[in-house]
């Protein structure tokens, strides 16, 4: 196939982008470049680069056009910075998506799949969500994400494209901007930096390794029905302050790093999927988070020319402005 790949320049997208070319799917990669995004996320990666919004019509249509299908990762993924300024929230879950669909539409793409989260469905205190959940947004950042969602929905019903909707729990891994829990909690462990954890830490996520969650997008790409939602959920729950003492072990440091700073406003306790109907498609997650995690700060600890640039970088500024204290 012809693919468009959009905002394949950061974690998770770069990841797909290895998957669908390692099958011989030939790529168009539609990225605007922003923080989190950083072309040596494709080094290997065979592409045709197009450096454009999602929100922008003429970029969309230069990208798209011949294009068998779209996937799209384009987005502002980090809640914290959802709540310091919702508007590049808006500007690319929503126009962004509105944009990409109409495009689909006019030139004809056969299918488009859309890569979202479990965050949608909002805080659940026991049980897994199914994908006949309501949406109940929390964050900017999800409230967007749903707005992206029923856009699609809209698009499916309304004019007949053939969409699918990909929702994810919290994906870790190689390649994840360091404002996420396991990245950040690495790099500062390693830093001897101390560990910010909101309020008790006692917040649970659903955790999936990326290359898992990657594999799970291409096989609703190619076997998922038009008009319908997948949930892909990790293999294993974890708190937080499990998986801080956890990198602390790894990194040979003791808890006197940890420190709980104030919680994050409208903080989601706890996120849980079910994942049955994707592994009714035939996938399964490959990785548990015990193994997952070690090979993730293992990469974190050989790969510091991915990172340096990183911290000497926008991500000073923003680490001060988000904990009110200085990286060392
Ligand atoms: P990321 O922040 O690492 O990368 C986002 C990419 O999108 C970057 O390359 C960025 O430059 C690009 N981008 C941002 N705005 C754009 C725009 N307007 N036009 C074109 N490109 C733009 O994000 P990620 O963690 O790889 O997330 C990818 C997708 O997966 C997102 O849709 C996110 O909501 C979803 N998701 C993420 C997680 C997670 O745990 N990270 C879990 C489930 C779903
Ligand atoms: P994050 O990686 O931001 O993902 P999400 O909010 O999308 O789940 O955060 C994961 C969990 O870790 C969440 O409960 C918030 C918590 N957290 C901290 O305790 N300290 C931090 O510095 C960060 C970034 C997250």
């Amino acid at each position: 196939m012809k693919l468009l790949v959009t905002g394949a320049a950061g974690f998770i997208g770069s990841t797909y982008a290895r998957v669908a070319a390692a099958e011989g799917h030939e790529l168009t990669i539609l990225d605007k470049l922003t923080y989190a995004g950083r072309p040596e996320n494709l080094e290997g990666v065979e592409h045709r680069f197009v450096h454009g919004a999602i929100e922008d019509p003429d970029a969309v249509r230069d990208a798209m056009d011949g294009a068998d299908a779209v996937v799209n990762f384009a987005a502002e993924s980090h809640v914290d910075r959802s709540i310091a300024g919702q508007d590049p929230f808006v500007t690319t879950h929503v126009i962004g998506t509105g944009v990409l669909l109409d495009a689909a539409r006019e030139l004809g793409v056969a299918r488009f799949l859309q890569v979202s989260t479990d965050e949608v469905y909002g805080s659940i205190e026991s049980g897994s969500f199914t994908e006949s959940s309501p949406l109940n947004p929390s964050s900017p950042y999800s409230a967007t994400k749903a707005a992206g969602d029923l856009l699609v929905s809209a698009h499916v019903h309304t004019h007949g494209i053939e969409a699918s909707i990909c929702r994810g729990s919290n994906n870790y891994g190689p390649r994840q901007y360091p404002e996420k829990l396991i990245p950040l909690m690495t790099l500062n462990a390693l830093h001897g930096d101390s560990l910010p954890v909101y309020g008790d830490g006692r917040q649970v996520r659903n955790w999936l390794y990326v290359e898992d969650f990657a594999r799970a997008i291409h096989t609703v790409l190619q076997r998922g029905n038009p008009g319908e939602a997948y949930n892909v959920g990790g293999p294993d729950e974890c708190d937080n302050l499990t998986v801080v003492r956890r990198i602390l072990e790894l990194t040979g440091n003791d808890e006197s790093l940890i420190e709980h700073v104030t919680d994050r406003p409208g903080h989601d306790r706890r996120y849980s999927l079910s994942s049955d109907k994707v592994r009714a498609l035939g996938w399964e997650p490959a990785v548990h988070f015990a193994e997952g995690l070690e090979r993730t700060v293992d990469w974190y600890r050989a790969n510091e020319e991915w990172w340096a640039p990183i911290r000497s970088g926008e991500y000073r500024a923003y680490y001060e402005r988000q904990y009110g204290r200085a990286l060392s």
